[in-house]
């Protein structure tokens, strides 16, 4: 592996070689967020691959040639390209590649990634943005080609590796409140409409439920695991949107456990809520809330109790430590492309559900329940 000099004002990786990073696609999350006070810092990938010590940004890639403009300004002396990404990659050589262009050209990018790297084999990392792809069949092709590539990959379904969802985790499995009974789980935004905003008319975007949701149907994988049965109802409220404006329902899990979820709901605004409802304890968090409460001692009613969250780290640089870890072969992705398709499985189960008027669908990997506790909604019968 090449070895290459540290930037100014790091030490010295020990033994780490100083990973030639570029980020495909700079827009919002690949470049221009960055520096947003209402968000982490850094937040972006340009931005974490410039403040990480064992990450050089050596270059940005973007179609749109003003995007190149301002990152050039933002990174002086960095190569940029807009027209041609095989010779972009030619010039850069890269060992890791942010893949953050519009969710319709992932499986683009990955295919100019995989002929690449049949000639050049220097690519041992790949930080792809969610969704994986625009559908599950998309994005089993996207897996195709990265496994043939062989570069570690890691999905951004960020919430894994914020300090706190790790801790809600350890929290559920180690049962200090008892029992998680049921999460309550939402995303608040508004929908892409035809002819609002900057974005193209027929841009391919998704609906809340795949573009914002993926991070929604992620992180209840993360926390509670895979839903055996899901139901769930769309609505649209105009025609000049293609896709549905809000998306809610249920998911039901072999041991008894629930999640309810609603993705979109037709805001002014971006919100990310969600609500833990353990046996003996309840915690709301979200943008701007956080609210613990537990039993009362000696009643039945909750009361408010210290927060006990650890210190929060950066989650893009825990992101680019666990990439860092996983190119030298000493872990498995936390966010696999993997896990990334069961995700878009499930979202397909999703909306298969709302098409058929919310009626109750087996996800497929538990096929062999609905759980005890699911029972008729007439005839309520002691449970065998
Ligand atoms: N992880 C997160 O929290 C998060 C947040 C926002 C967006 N995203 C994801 O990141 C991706 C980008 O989203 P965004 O909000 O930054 O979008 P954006 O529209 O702001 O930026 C996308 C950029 O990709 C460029 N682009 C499009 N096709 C290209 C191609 N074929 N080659 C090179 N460049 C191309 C566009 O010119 C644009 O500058 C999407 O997949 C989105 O779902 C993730």
């Amino acid at each position: 592996m090449r070895r290459y000099l540290c930037k100014k004002n790091c030490k010295l990786a020990l033994d780490i070689p100083l990973y030639r990073s570029v980020v495909i696609g700079l827009g919002r999350i690949g470049f221009s967020l960055e520096g947003d006070k209402f968000r982490a810092s850094p937040c972006t990938h340009s931005g974490s691959f410039a403040a990480h010590p064992d990450f050089d940004l050596v270059g940005g890639f973007d179609t749109d040639p003003e995007a190149g403009t301002d990152f050039l300004e933002k990174y002086p002396g960095i190569c940029v390209g807009s027209e041609n990404i095989l010779e972009f990659l030619e010039k850069t050589r890269p060992s890791v590649v942010s893949v953050s262009v519009t969710s319709s050209a992932h499986l683009e990018i990955l295919k100019a990634l995989w002929e690449y790297q049949k000639k050049h084999q220097t690519i041992l990392g790949i930080l792809l943005e969610k969704p994986v792809g625009m559908d599950v069949k998309e994005a089993l092709e996207i897996q195709k080609l990265c496994e043939e590539m062989k570069a570690f990959v890691v999905v951004c379904h960020d919430r894994r590796f914020y300090t706190e969802f790790q801790y809600y985790r350890d929290l559920i499995q180690n049962k200090k409140f008892g029992q998680l009974r049921h999460m309550r789980i939402e995303i608040n935004c508004g929908s892409y409409a035809e002819g609002s905003g900057r974005r193209t008319p027929n841009l391919k975007f998704g609906g809340p439920m795949l573009h914002d949701g993926t991070h929604l149907v992620d992180l209840v994988q993360f926390l509670v695991g895979e839903p055996g049965w899901v139901q769930a109802m769309c609505t649209r409220s105009s025609k000049m949107i293609h896709t549905e404006d809000t998306c809610l329902g249920n998911m039901y899990f072999e041991d008894g456990r629930s999640v309810s979820f609603l993705c979109g709901g037709r805001r002014k605004y971006f919100h990310f809520a969600l609500e833990l409802g353990f046996e003996k304890a309840r915690i709301l968090h979200g943008n701007s809330q956080l609210i613990w409460l537990k039993r009362q001692k000696g009643g039945y009613f909750l009361e408010e109790m210290p927060v006990g969250l650890p210190e929060a780290k950066n989650p893009y640089l825990q992101r680019l430590n666990h990439l860092a870890l996983g190119m030298q072969g000493k872990t498995e992705s936390m966010a696999s492309v993997q896990d990334g398709i069961r995700t878009l499985e499930i979202i397909d189960d999703i909306y298969e559900s709302a098409r058929s008027g919310g009626a109750m669908r087996a996800t497929g990997k538990n096929p062999a329940y609905p759980p005890k506790a699911m029972v008729g909604r007439i005839h309520i019968k002691p449970l065998e």
